[in-house]
């Protein structure tokens, strides 16, 4: 914390308007023990999850932990969709998405080199064509202005280390009338069993969201760990 506490100083000095900015938009303090320290908003952002969580992204159980077939149904895709995949991990939805968007394309965005030369070795080893992978960064998505109809986020957002500039990066991409489907774990049930630290309720996503510009169109709800928001962009 002493480091963080001097880091930040010393950026005080040296540029002073950002780091003012920084400091008041970011907050540092211990809290959760699998917590980054890192607040925005009154949450604290989680860690990234590592290329060692594969193997649990890829669980045989999971389609029915996730009922993931009724997530792709609430997406209601279309053959042509453009659909941006943010932090797509192994793949998991990509290769479920695609072959309903045949006549479309999927972006599988991630930040880990790993993850995505395993989605390119699965796009290669399924022989699918409509699959782009694009490696995004810490604040940006890297994906076309105005390019995209309908955004999925399952299990990421909690764990964006910049969720402001993320946000911002993706409102860029997203069409006018596109859809953004928040997937998270209901912090409202403890029941879910997932750290604390990667749950999120619905009132803190449509916080976050609001401040960026979004609204909650619909929590769709019919997921059973999981909540299905639906953002759009306020008019
Ligand atoms: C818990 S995994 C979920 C993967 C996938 N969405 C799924 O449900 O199978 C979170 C993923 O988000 C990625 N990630 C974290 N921050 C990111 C960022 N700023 N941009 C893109 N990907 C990010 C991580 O590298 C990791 O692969």
């Amino acid at each position: 914390m002493k480091l963080r506490f001097a880091m930040g100083l010393a950026l005080f000095l040296v540029v002073p308007g950002s780091a003012l900015w920084a400091q008041e938009t970011y907050t540092f303090k211990e809290g959760d023990r699998y917590g980054s320290g890192k607040w925005y908003m009154g949450r604290e952002i989680a860690h990234v999850m590592g290329f060692a969580g594969v193997d649990w992204l890829e669980r045989p159980e999971r389609e029915r932990e996730e009922n993931t077939a009724m997530l792709l149904m609430n997406m209601g895709i279309q053959p042509d969709d453009t659909i941006a995949d943010i932090g797509a991990g192994s793949g998991y939805h990509v290769f479920k998405m695609a072959p309903k968007a045949h006549q479309g394309l999927v972006y599988a965005v991630d930040i880990q080199d790993e993850m995505l030369e395993t989605m390119r070795r699965s796009r290669q080893r399924k022989r699918i064509s409509n699959v782009k992978v694009v490696k995004g960064g810490e604040q940006t998505v890297n994906l076309p202005e105005n390019s995209v109809d309908k955004i999925l986020m399952v299990d990421v957002y909690h764990e964006f280390s910049y969720p402001v500039e993320m946000i911002a990066s993706i409102k860029n991409a997203l069409r006018s009338d596109g859809k953004l489907y928040l997937i998270e774990y209901r912090k409202e049930n403890p029941r879910v069993p997932i750290k604390e630290v990667h749950k999120m309720s619905e009132a803190q996503a449509v916080k976050e969201m609001e401040a960026a510009g979004f609204r909650l169109e619909r929590n769709i709800n019919n997921l059973p760990w999981q909540h299905c928001m639906v953002f759009v962009l306020a008019k």
